[in-house]
């Protein structure tokens, strides 16, 4: 082994935990589009028998597209920007096009893998086992929808910025901004997640981190006045 190959990054270093929910990207290609790509924020469970389980939403082309035998990638990136991207629904939502420029992948012929991804997991869906397809236990959690193997794993490089609270608070943001347009206009949770929106943008740039993330909240706050938010409810000063 030469000094260079010891500091090559082994596929191996990348394990995931049970019953944690990774968020990631996933992406997967529309049948017969001439490989017009679907990407989604999408939260992914592992399991031990090299197997991952989604809760893909009703309505999405997600899960339209993950059928038993296709493929698709899970890509985890430190773009925060494509995660909005991918996360916020289009007005065109119905027309199968690229949410994000083709030249954000490196395609190959059955799967789309993002060129941000620090590592990505190649899987194909299975059929779910039986037991899955019972009622939940417990209320609150959505039973997985869609199971898949893992074909292959991919750490393409060790991330240059590591997760930290600016990032999480974002995706959170991000979660709420998805919320905000099906609330009720100015009902208690319309009001109370916008204002709690706006408590994250105010703590990100008190922590001076808003440059990295200063496009993605301009896209965030613009689908929100696309959704009926009034610019003056979106700011802070
Ligand atoms: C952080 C985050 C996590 C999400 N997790 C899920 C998820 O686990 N399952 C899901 O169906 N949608 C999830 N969503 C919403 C999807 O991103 C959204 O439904 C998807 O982009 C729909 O697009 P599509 O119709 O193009 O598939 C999540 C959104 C965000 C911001």
């Amino acid at each position: 082994m030469n000094e260079l190959s010891s500091y090559r990054i082994h596929d191996d270093l990348l394990t995931f935990k049970p019953f944690i929910n990774y968020e990631s990207i996933v992406c997967v290609y529309f049948p017969n589009t001439e490989k017009k790509i679907n990407a989604a924020c999408i939260g992914v469970h592992f399991t031990p028998t090299n197997e991952v389980y989604i809760h893909a939403y009703e309505d999405t082309h997600t899960k339209e597209l993950l059928t038993v035998g296709t493929r698709f990638s899970i890509n985890f990136s430190e773009n925060f920007y494509e995660y909005v991207v991918a996360a916020l629904r289009r007005k065109d939502h119905d027309e199968p096009i690229d949410e994000l420029p083709r030249s954000a992948f490196l395609i190959s012929d059955s799967i789309p893998i993002l060129k941000s991804a620090w590592a990505a997991v190649e899987c194909e869906v299975l059929a779910l086992p039986s037991s899955l397809l019972e009622k939940p236990v417990c209320k609150r959690r959505e039973i997985p929808n869609i199971r898949a193997r893992i074909i292959k794993k991919e750490v393409f490089r060790l991330p240059v910025l590591f997760n930290n609270r600016s990032m999480n608070l974002s995706i959170e943001a991000l979660i709420l901004v998805t919320r905000i347009p099906i609330y009720e206009k100015y009902s208690k949770e319309f009001n109370d997640t916008l204002k709690i929106y706006n408590i994250i943008k105010r703590k990100i740039i008190s922590w001076r981190d808003m440059e990295r993330f200063h496009q993605s909240y301009e896209l965030m706050d613009n689908y929100l006045i696309e959704n009926g938010v009034k610019p003056q409810e979106l700011s802070f000063f």
